[in-house]
């Protein structure tokens, strides 16, 4: 139903019926009708928007257990939940934003949203690409990429490179990003299918499945015989331990994610820490949102390489706002394959 010169509409909305512990379900949310007003409050320098798309990210999960911790207010029961989106802006408060202005940024998983804090909501200026890829290739997921393999841990030619949860909206272009510099890049992944498209479609030199391999040292030292100069690790837990038993000297080791962790209330010990002794190794962590200065040069190298189609992006999109709480469950138990969106009112 068309909105334009309507004060107020109905607002389809996905809230989080309780706080979790441990693994989430789909019966943790459900969808209930609302109204909103569509004017944004003079003076507010707010936004309305009508969302389009809507990220599903698996630090998520965070916000659901209902723990405070740094970056990741639990959700406000009864509230929309809220994660990345792209959207349309119906009305502004804002000198910075128009109607018909396409964004990006933090927005709720309801079909309108009153966007109050602005601060990390970006102005879309290119639009012969699909305007989906702003909640992946060209939102967050795709500035955590380039920030880790082209601004903090710049791998050499010829280098050794492990990735994990590496046929995620992340993992599958630091592969690519890896390559890019000529390194020999290894994926792990949770499925044969995964594995394929990771050797097949996104260039992987060699990719396993861990969930079939009981022994992830024996693994990495069957995949990796030379070692490991740079790890990029989103996962955490296990394979970063067994990463750790496999590293080269001086090697380097990315903490992107710990997407094995979130939901355990006591996380995983890593022991074999002193294998970063023995190998002068380095281990740093980073937080995406601590770059986003960086995203004007990142678009100017991945617009091209997008245009030229010389990288490869795929897209899991579920279809509808109620489609919303499977989807987000499937990324934290792995069912998604590549960056998980969900069209919520396509233009
Ligand atoms: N540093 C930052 O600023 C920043 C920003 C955004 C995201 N992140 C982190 O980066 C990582 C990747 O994010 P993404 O958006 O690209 O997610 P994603 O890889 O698209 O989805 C998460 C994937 O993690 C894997 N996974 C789930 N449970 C797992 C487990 N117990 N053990 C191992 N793998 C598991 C699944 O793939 P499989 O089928 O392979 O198991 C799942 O598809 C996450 O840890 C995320 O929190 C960091």
């Amino acid at each position: 139903m068309g909105t334009e010169g309507m004060d107020e509409g109905s607002n389809m909305k996905v809230i989080l019926k309780h706080y979790v512990s441990g693994s989430a379900q789909e019966t943790d949310m459900h969808l209930t009708a609302a109204t909103i007003k569509l004017k944004a409050p003079p003076d507010s320098n707010a936004v309305v928007v009508k969302n389009l798309f809507i990220s599903c990210d698996p630090d998520m999960i965070f916000k659901m257990t209902g723990h405070k911790r740094e970056h990741f207010d639990p959700y406000t029961l009864g509230s929309p939940i809220t994660g990345y989106g792209v959207a349309k802006v119906l009305d502004s408060a804002h000198p910075d934003f128009a109607t018909d202005d396409l964004v990006w940024g933090i927005t709720g998983w309801e079909e309108y949203s009153l966007i109050s804090d602005t601060k990390n909501l970006f102005k879309i200026q290119h639009t012969d690409v699909p305007l989906s890829y702003y909640a992946g290739i060209l939102g967050m997921p795709g500035l955590t990429a380039y920030v880790g393999v082209y601004e903090l841990c710049v791998p050499k030619k010829g280098d050794y490179v492990f990735i994990s949860a590496a046929c995620g909206a992340i993992g599958l272009l630091m592969g690519q990003f890896a390559k890019f510099h000529g390194c020999h890049v290894v994926g792990s992944v949770g499925g044969p299918d995964k594995v394929e498209l990771l050797k097949k479609k996104f260039g992987y030199d060699e990719a396993f499945n861990y969930k079939q391999e009981p022994d992830y040292d024996a693994t990495l030292k069957r995949y990796c015989p030379e070692g490991i100069d740079v790890c990029y690790d989103n996962v955490g837990g296990k394979m970063l331990d067994a990463v750790l038993l496999n590293l080269r000297p001086h090697a380097r080791i990315m903490i992107c994610g710990m997407s094995s962790q979130y939901h355990l209330e006591h996380p995983d010990g890593v022991r074999n820490l002193p294998w970063m002794v023995m190998k002068d190794a380095q281990m740093q962590g980073y937080l995406a949102v601590n770059y986003y200065h960086l995203y004007p040069k990142y678009l100017e190298l991945i617009l091209p390489l997008i245009k030229e189609s010389k990288v490869v992006y795929v897209e899991d999109i579920a279809d509808g706002l109620e489609t919303a709480p499977k989807a987000l469950v499937g990324v934290f138990s792995g069912r998604n394959i590549g960056k998980q969106v969900v069209a919520v009112n396509c233009l």
